[in-house]
């Protein structure tokens, strides 16, 4: 999809309610090569250190953490609403048991700015580079969210990704 750059801040409103529904696709990829999808519900943008910053979280337990452990990269992909059933199944199937995008057709395009891909039909995207990671700390967590969102265990790591691109389409 032809795509020009934008501020990290074009249609942000619009991308953070995708986050909600149906949610955003994260893609990483090894510094081998190979690439995974998943979605993501839990994320943000601002600024941090100065830099604009998309912060996503992601659990231990995911295929995609051991992708981003590996090469410190990773894009945001806002989809499509004809893409909806696929966000789905990219949040509920795992990289290890299947090739979400072989599977499923699903093209891709080499990104700018990091040493991955950007999904071809989603009309924005982010390419970020981890400047910062933490994991959530249990003790400091409110003790109402750490029942809801984690009953003990695969705590999530957050990955400040620094937006090296943001790239949209005319339409988006
Ligand atoms: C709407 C939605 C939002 C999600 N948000 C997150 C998230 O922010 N962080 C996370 O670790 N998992 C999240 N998940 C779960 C992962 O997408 C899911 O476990 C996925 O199958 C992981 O794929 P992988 O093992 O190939 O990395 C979400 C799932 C859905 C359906």
């Amino acid at each position: 999809m032809a795509r020009k750059k934008v501020s990290y801040t074009h249609k942000l409103a619009r991308t953070l309610a995708l986050l909600a529904d149906p949610g955003l696709l994260l893609v990483s990829s090894k510094r081998s090569g190979e690439s995974n999808v998943m979605t993501i519900g839990w994320a943000t943008v601002g600024i941090i250190w100065g830099k604009p910053i998309f912060v996503v979280m992601v659990r231990p337990s995911r295929y995609t953490y051991e992708f981003i452990e590996d090469s410190g990269v990773f894009t945001v992909n806002v989809p499509t609403m004809e893409m909806r059933d696929w966000v789905m199944v990219c949040g509920t199937q795992s990289g290890r048991e299947l090739d979400k995008f072989k599977a499923y057709n699903v093209p891709t395009e080499q990104a700018k700015h990091v040493p991955s891909i950007v999904i071809a039909e989603c009309p924005m995207v982010y390419e970020c580079q981890v400047v910062h990671t933490n994991d959530v700390i249990p003790e400091n967590l409110d003790p109402s969210i750490e029942a809801s969102a984690y009953g003990g265990k695969d705590y999530h790591r957050l990955y400040y990704g620094e937006i090296l691109g943001a790239y949209a389409s005319e339409a988006f």
